[in-house]
């Protein structure tokens, strides 16, 4: 498929999905966002039982996600947003790192209901998590932030909605911060102006399993608490 072709920003869901460096042809991206499928393994190494009885997509090991070629397919100055389970943090940092990118910051998204509580429906073995991080991780020269970045504060609330779906807001917050062209690896869906990877990929992905009610409000709820974007 030509990198200029509309088609090369994600693939039939019919085809067999290409490798990154396919994926990119010639195109290097100077935002890459990354939600990858990690794997939760217990103390022996083993995937935790409770993992696998609720898998709802194949996982990957911390070596098989970072090595892949992200290094590769992003311009020499580039910013990547990476989520990671609070418990895999060490884990998000190497894969950071072995992409070619050093750490500098975080984004803390806060899960809240619609009375603007926090929302402690997830799981956590030693605390009910109702955070997650992003990751925020840059290479090259004169790779700061956007000037709208350089305003916000690094936190933001919304409520939640299918398992492991990640807010829309993520998407208005990096393109306002950082430079295209944009590429999400592990996407779910397709999305005007980003290139987007990942076997969920497709334009008519649906989730196949139950789904909390906000699932399909991708509309701001004014009664949430104030976010970045909110004057
Ligand atoms: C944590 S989910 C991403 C969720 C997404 N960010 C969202 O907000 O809905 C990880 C995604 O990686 C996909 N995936 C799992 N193994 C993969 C592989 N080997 N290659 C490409 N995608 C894979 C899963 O199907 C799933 O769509």
């Amino acid at each position: 498929m030509a990198a200029d072709d509309p088609g090369a920003n994600s693939f039939s869901g019919s085809s067999v999905l290409p490798d990154l460096v396919t994926f990119a042809a010639d195109r290097r991206f100077a935002t890459v966002l990354a939600d990858p499928p990690w794997r939760f393994a217990n103390r022996t190494g083993k995937m935790a039982p409770e993992h696998r009885r609720l898998a709802r997509y194949t996982t990957m090991t911390v070596e098989e996600i970072g090595a892949l070629p992200v290094a590769a397919i992003a311009a020499p100055t580039a910013h990547l947003y990476l989520w990671v389970p609070n418990a895999l943090l060490p884990d998000g940092l190497a894969v950071m790192s072995a992409w070619g990118f050093a750490y500098k910051a975080n984004l803390v998204w806060h899960k809240v209901r619609r009375d603007g509580g926090s929302d402690g429906r997830g799981v956590g073995f030693y605390f009910r998590n109702v955070t997650e991080l992003l990751l925020f991780g840059v290479r090259g020269k004169n790779a700061r932030t956007l000037a709208p970045g350089r305003r916000l504060v690094n936190y933001f609330a919304t409520r939640k909605r299918e398992h492991s779906r990640k807010p829309d807001e993520q998407y208005r917050i990096i393109e306002a911060c950082s430079p295209g062209p944009h590429l999400e690896i592990f996407a779910r869906g397709t999305r005007q102006g980003w290139a987007v990877w990942g076997n969920q990929a497709v334009a008519d992905y649906r989730p196949t399993w139950k789904t909390y009610p906000a699932h399909i409000a991708t509309e701001r709820d004014p009664s949430l608490p104030r976010g970045l974007f909110d004057a």
